[in-house]
This record gives C-alpha cells, structure tokens and sequence, in this order.
C-alpha cells in the first residue's frame, strides 16, 4: 500500500501546539507518511524551540527560515521557500492550522500546484477585517477542500458563504487535546514559588495585537487601567517581542509597573493560567484554554472570532474600555469561581477524527 503524503505547516508560536497532536495521531497511523515544514516565522528560542522541547515535538524536518517582514514580505517569502518542498515531496495533503501568515501562504502554494489543503481551526470569523488574522482565515478557507472546524460558529460562517457542507467537518479542539495532554504536568511544574504567586492570588496578562500594542496612546491608556489593577492583585506579563518592541522604541523605555516575565515555555504558561485567579488577553488562542480549564478572560479586544467562549466559556469582551475592564476585575475577584463547562468536543480527541476523516477521503480518492 501506498502511503498517504502529508505535509504539515507551522509558523508560529499559537501553531505549535495545534500541530503537536496532528501529528502524533498521523504518525500512530501506518496509513500516513508526515513531513513537518517550520516556515521559521517565529524564530526566537523563546517563542520556537521552547514549544517542541514541551510539547515533545519531533524537530521540523524543514526550516524555511522566513523570519520577521511587512505582512507582503513575509507572506512572499513563505510562499517563494516552500514551493521547492512542495515540488520535491510531492505530498498528497498540506494541513495548515489557525490564520497565521504562514497558514495562508503555505495554503496558496500549495492550491497553486493542485495539492489539496486540509485547514484546521476553520470557519472562525471576527468581522474585523483591519484584523490580519481575519484576512487569513478568509482566504484559506476559501481555497481548502478541508475544512475543520472547533465550534458550532464555524460551520454556520462557512455555509453563509456558501460553502459546500461536504467540505466541513466538525471535530473539535486540536489545541485543547494538547492542553489536557499536559495540564497535569503543567500544574505540577508552576512555578508560583519561583514567581513569589500565590494559587489563586494572581492575574495573568497577554498583549500583543497590533490593535492594542502599536499605537502607544492606546497601549499607555491600558498599561495605566493595568497597573491599577497590579495594584489589588499582582499581575504577571510576559512580553511579546512585538510588545517589548513598541514599549523600548515607542514610549522612550518607560516600563509598565507590572511582574514583567520574558516570553514563557508552553508548559509554564499553562502552569500559570490553570492557578490564576483571572487572565486578561488580546490573544485568540487563550480564550479557548482558560475556558476549557474554567479560568475567568477578560479579553482585551471589541471582538472574537471564537463565540463559543463567551455563550459557554469563561471569557468576556471588555475592549480598551478602562470601565468595561475596572468592573470585570471587580466582578471577577468579588465571585465565587464556577465549574467549567467545556464546549461539544473539546474533549482531547480532535486530532483522531482529524485523521479518521484525512484517512477515509484520501483512501477512497486514491482507491488505497
Ligand atoms: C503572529 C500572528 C498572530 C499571532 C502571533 C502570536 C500573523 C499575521 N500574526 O503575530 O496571529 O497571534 O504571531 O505570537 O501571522 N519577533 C521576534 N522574534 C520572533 C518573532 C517575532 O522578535 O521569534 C518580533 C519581530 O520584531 C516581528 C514582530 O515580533 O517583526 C512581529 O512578529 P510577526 O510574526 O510578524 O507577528 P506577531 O505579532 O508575532
């Protein structure tokens, strides 16, 4: 038997984890044969190598080495390198996750040489198209012949745009299968001593979002309602590049009175959020872990691409509104944390129907 060709894409730091479990559920399986192509999107040992020593990731096979660029430099770049790869190995899928430069380019290359796209995570919509994100989900979706999708929203997106139900499918969280493979560890190794945290006596805090971090009015205003907020509960930061960027070339160095961290390892991270006492983000992915680990979010953004946290979830829409923001705060230290209530399929096993599904259509197609 001939077996199947996937090549899987990952760019940056949020597709790590997603790639993990889709690769572990393929390579159980002698049915596939897997190539992992790094586009090196992020680079830096922090946002990169940290995440595949946690999450016991096989080294990519391929490093495109693309590195940090305007939105078109980036996306070209990927686009340019990866062809060859895809020329050379000949695969008979591309799996490409979430809405990253890498995920759309490495999709365009790959429809361009009449390779199939599998895209996982599909069908989110923010409405927000000055969200690079968005533009990204929107057209990798519209050129993917498989389409996975996490949450009810996304198929409803996607048939609105008249996409054929054949192509949808309903499989759950691979992000999550990840978190609940490693929470326990990630709780035992917190480091809440190292940190001088206490369980439950802390906030974490994200910020990266261009929306937020590259106007450095708007980033002062919720560095000053942040700060108040240090000054009830300690908050911890570990800094993006981006962020740090903006802070050290846009507001002459003056650096938020916050428990500033460097970027953290995955399993540091989740260490942290399973004991925070709240988490505030602009980030897409965090919404959905503190939701499946019962976490309160405040997000820090007029929108989400991912509903489901907010009608089931633990997560609420606060923007850069300083009162929106002050009364969550309130609410949140002044209530009694509930159980979570965990969303349809976010049960560790998004990654096995995955490949069930990718082992069905491509057997059948190819008369394996
Ligand atoms: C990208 C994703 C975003 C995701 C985020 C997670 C796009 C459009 N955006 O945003 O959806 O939430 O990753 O982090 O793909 N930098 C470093 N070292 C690195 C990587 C980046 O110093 O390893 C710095 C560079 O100055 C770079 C800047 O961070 O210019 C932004 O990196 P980039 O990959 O363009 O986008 P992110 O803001 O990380």
């Amino acid at each position: 038997m001939k077996r199947a060709r996937v090549l899987a894409v990952a760019g940056a730091r949020p597709n790590f984890m997603k790639v993990a479990p889709l690769l572990r559920a393929m390579r159980a399986r002698p049915f596939f044969e897997t190539l992992l192509v790094h586009t090196g999107q992020h680079y830096d040992a922090a946002m990169s190598e940290a995440f595949f020593r946690d999450l016991g990731m096989p080294e990519p096979d391929v490093n495109l080495g693309v590195g940090s660029g305007s939105h078109a430099a980036q996306t070209a770049e990927v686009l340019r390198s990866i062809e060859p790869v895809l020329l050379d190995w000949r695969p008979d899928v591309v799996v490409v996750v979430g809405d990253v430069n890498s995920t759309l380019a490495a999709t365009i290359a790959a429809v361009k040489l009449g390779v199939p796209v599998a895209h996982v995570e599909a069908g989110l919509r923010s409405f927000d198209r000055s969200m690079p994100e968005e533009i990204n989900r929107l057209l990798t979706d519209a050129v993917s012949s498989w389409l996975f999708t996490s949450e009810p929203a996304g198929a409803a997106n996607l048939r609105r745009e008249g996409v054929d139900e054949a192509r949808i499918h309903f499989v759950g969280n691979v992000m999550i299968d990840t978190l609940l493979a490693h929470v326990d560890r990630a709780r035992a190794e917190a480091p809440l001593d190292r940190l001088g945290l206490e369980a439950n006596g802390y906030a974490l805090l994200t910020l990266h979002r261009p929306s937020n971090v590259d106007d450095p009015e708007r980033l002062q205003r919720l560095f000053d309602v942040l700060e108040e907020v240090h000054q009830r509960i300690p908050v911890v930061f570990p800094v993006h590049p981006r962020t740090r960027a903006a802070i050290e070339n846009k507001m002459g160095g003056r650096v938020p009175k916050l428990h500033l961290t460097e970027p953290l390892g995955y399993l540091t991270f989740l260490g942290l959020m399973a004991y925070a006492r709240l988490v505030l983000t602009d980030s897409g992915g965090i919404q959905e872990e503190t939701t499946a680990l019962g976490v309160p979010c405040l997000t820090l953004r007029e929108n989400t691409e991912r509903p489901i946290t907010v009608e089931q979830g633990t997560n609420r829409l606060v923007g850069r509104d300083v009162s929106l923001i002050r009364a969550g705060v309130d609410e949140i230290l002044a209530a009694e944390r509930r159980p979570p209530r965990v969303p349809d399929l976010w049960d560790g096993r998004a990654a096995e129907r995955i490949a069930d599904v990718l082992e069905r259509e491509l057997s059948a197609r190819a008369g394996r």
